[in-house]
């Protein structure tokens, strides 16, 4: 499959790539990706980074490292990339493909009127909102100071950063603020393609989580109700739908674009 915004020799970034959905990511799009790209995969499991790693194809090159995202640095995360660059020019990339997988669910087991302690709320946003931030702004940094890369941005979003849900109040805001963040980035960087992907209902660990844990037991039993049913998606499911999304380009950037959208 030839894809515009995936072509030519890609760095590409993946965070949270040892498990559920930015694995199959990692697979299917370094599948896609021309000889001599390279792919860097982040998580905190390194044994399971080194898994993904494994299908990664023969020609495109992979680094894994072992980070807690929810520490995010600029000087850490700095130092992390240009290694992975190894010395080498940025420039000798045609593009960069940043995607912000990396997400928590945070306590769903509280309502709104009870998330009063600060410090889960800085937890929550350092991971999920802060840290996807500041990777951003540091790999553009490099790949802004001395090279033309293309840049190819996607957020990974949810229906509930559009949607409100009981019980899911970190969850849901986090995923509203992150998403704004990346429509204000996509604004400010016209030349830059930007896509919120949000991919529906899929049956990672985070969507057992919910079938588990969730306070409210209307939403929880919907959730289960649609793995009876069988409309839970797996992950190869909605990678693909993302790869279709990004080759059919109907998006403008910036946009929020979920699973289910006839584009
Ligand atoms: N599953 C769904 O139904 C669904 C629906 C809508 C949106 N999403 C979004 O899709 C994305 C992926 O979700 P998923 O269902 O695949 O989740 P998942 O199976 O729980 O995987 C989460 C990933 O994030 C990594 N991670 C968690 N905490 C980390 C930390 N502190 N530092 C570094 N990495 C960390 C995990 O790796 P380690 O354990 O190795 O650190 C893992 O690779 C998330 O942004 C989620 O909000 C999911």
């Amino acid at each position: 499959m030839s894809i515009k915004v995936l072509s030519g020799k890609v760095f590409l970034v993946i965070t949270g790539a040892s498990r559920g959905i930015g694995k199959q990511i990692a697979i299917t799009i370094s599948s896609v990706l021309e000889k001599g790209s390279h792919v860097l995969l982040l998580a905190t499991n390194l044994n399971a980074l080194k898994e993904t790693a494994k299908n990664i194809p023969a020609g495109v090159s992979v680094d894994t490292v072992s980070i807690d995202l929810s520490k995010p640095t600029s000087d850490k995360l700095h130092d992390i990339v240009v290694q992975s660059l190894k010395d080498k020019p940025a420039d000798q990339f045609d593009r960069v493909v940043v995607i912000h997988n990396v997400g928590t669910m945070g306590n769903i087991n509280q309502y709104a009127n009870d998330l009063t302690n600060i410090n889960n709320w800085h937890d929550y946003y350092d991971l999920n909102v802060f840290g996807p931030a500041i990777l951003n702004g540091v790999i553009m940094k490099i790949f802004n100071e001395n090279t033309n890369t293309e840049k190819t941005i996607i957020n990974i979003t949810s229906l509930l950063g559009i949607k409100p849900r009981r019980s899911m109040g970190y969850y849901c805001t986090g995923k509203a603020a992150r998403e704004m963040f990346f429509k204000v980035f996509a604004l400010e960087n016209p030349q830059i393609n930007v896509l919120n992907y949000s991919p529906g209902p899929v049956e990672t660990d985070m969507y057992q989580e919910v079938c588990n844990e969730l306070a409210d037991k209307e939403a929880r039993e919907q959730f289960n109700a649609m793995r009876t049913e069988r409309t839970v998606l797996t992950c190869e499911q909605t990678v693909n739908r993302l790869l279709t999304v990004l080759k059919e380009q109907k998006y403008t950037s910036g946009d929020h674009v979920d699973y289910f959208d006839e584009l």
